[in-house]
């Protein structure tokens, strides 16, 4: 028997459709590589959940540092500082590439303890309380103490990774959208200050977060909407379907042209979704050897599976949400067109329109919503819509229709999932 080589939720095997994002990445990072000098601002990838911004950075991970660039990783959580992860991630990455001579070693450890130190490191429990602390004085000032701590941090390895053969450093920030407004004043600032010498400072920042990111950053730091912000799209159609073939093709198994059209047409391009149905398909047909091919009638086996798969994740959304998130999100399913605008949910609930501004963020800023043109919202995954009015048709998910077909069609009644930010929809942190 062959492995499935569908991920949902995980680093995709194929990263399919997102070549203008990796040479728009490239770029950027050339000319550290050709100039010594800091890439340029912040650079954001903006998306909802599962539309592939992990998978995009971790892809540019790894081709940086096959670029001869040393690389760190940090994940932001809300209400923890991702600041103490980043210092201890950037001086890991440094140690691990061994490229400092073993007489250096010493000093270099004693000056990364002094910043870590600047950031409550390694004590990270008391960096929390700091933090806590400083959340309440709204109006708080940068701290400047960090802002030349992060400053000399990254000017220092850079530099050091520069003179010892180096691209580079490049550090990744992922789900940006829930970082600390404190921790991005400082690495903001930071960043600015370290532009004014930019050929001193072989650098760069990529982040990705949910489209909240650029309100968050600018939030922090005025010159926050400096940042470059691309949006993350959902896959072309033959994109999906390199998506879907592909891996596939590497085990010696074939997609017929009417099942990739069929899971790409289900899918509507969001790459979370393709993995979802492309690993249904594959369980349920259990391909065995080079030769095989997959057909329509597979994909529609396969298709109560992946309905579960989604109908636990959406749940798991729904079970999460607070009873007005849920009366928005009910009138927006129930609309029946793809977009809403903010007065008819307002309308239909019978509340000012901004009586509903915080739950609407909230549901923005969860990724399940996004806002479309002026005024208007839409559900960020195709299949949600669909799943909220079974449930409100029914007063649960209703038992296991046959209706097969599509998804979003037939689900069974079943525990719900724990409402963490861990779900389903967190692929990974
Ligand atoms: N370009 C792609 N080609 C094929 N599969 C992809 C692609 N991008 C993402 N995927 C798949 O889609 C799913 C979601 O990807 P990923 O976790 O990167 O999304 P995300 O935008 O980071 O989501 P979240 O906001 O929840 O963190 C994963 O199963 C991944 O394997
Ligand atoms: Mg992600």
């Amino acid at each position: 028997m062959l492995p499935n080589p569908y991920a949902p939720g995980e680093l995709p095997r194929v990263l399919a459709g997102r070549e203008q994002q990796q040479d728009r990445i490239r770029g950027y990072l050339s000319r550290i590589g050709t100039y010594g000098e800091m890439g340029g601002p912040l650079l954001v990838f903006l998306g909802p959940r599962g539309v592939g911004k992990t998978s995009l950075l971790r892809e540019a991970q790894r081709d940086a540092e096959e670029h001869g660039f040393i690389t760190a990783w940090v994940a932001c959580r809300r209400n923890a500082p991702f600041l103490p992860d980043l210092v201890s991630r950037v001086g890991k990455a440094v140690e691990s590439a061994d490229i400092l001579p073993r007489a250096e070693k010493g000093t270099w450890k004693l000056r990364l303890e002094n910043i870590g130190l600047e950031f409550g490191l390694p004590s990270v429990v008391k960096v929390s309380a700091m933090a806590a602390a400083d959340r309440s004085e709204a109006e708080a000032p940068p701290r400047g103490a960090q802002i030349s701590a992060m400053e000399d941090l990254l000017h220092e390895t850079s530099s050091q990774i520069r003179a010892r053969g180096g691209a580079g450093l490049v550090v990744f920030v992922d789900e940006l959208h829930a970082a600390t407004r404190d921790d991005l004043a400082v690495l903001l600032n930071a960043m600015q200050n370290l532009a004014g010498r930019r050929e001193d400072n072989p650098l760069a920042i990529i982040g990705a977060g949910l489209p909240s990111t650029p309100g968050v950053l600018v939030n922090a730091a005025t010159f926050g909407e400096r940042s470059t912000f691309l949006t993350l799209p959902r896959l072309e159609p033959a994109a999906a379907a390199a998506a879907v073939a592909e891996p596939a093709a590497e085990l010696g198994v074939t997609w017929t042209p009417a099942s990739l059209q069929t899971v790409a047409a289900e899918a509507q391009g969001f790459p979370y979704l393709l993995q979802v149905l492309a690993h249904a398909t594959w369980e349920v047909a259990k391909p065995s050897g080079t030769g095989d091919v997959l057909d329509v009638d597979q994909v529609r086996s396969g298709l109560p599976l992946a309905d579960d798969q989604l109908s636990s994740m959406y749940a798991a959304r729904w079970a999460a949400a607070t009873e007005l998130e849920k009366q928005i999100m009910s009138v927006m399913a129930q609309a029946g067109t793809p977009t809403v605008t903010r007065a008819e949910i307002a309308a239909a609930l019978g509340r000012p329109t901004q009586a509903l501004g915080v739950p609407r963020e909230r549901l923005i800023d969860k990724g399940i919503i996004e806002p479309a043109s002026r005024g208007e919202v839409r559900f960020t995954m195709p299949g949600f819509d669909r799943y909220i009015r079974e449930t409100l048709a029914t007063g649960a998910p209703s038992p296991a229709d046959p209706a097969p077909g599509s998804l979003g069609a037939g689900r069974r009644p079943r525990e719900l999932p724990p409402a963490s930010e861990g779900g389903p929809d967190a692929p990974r942190r």
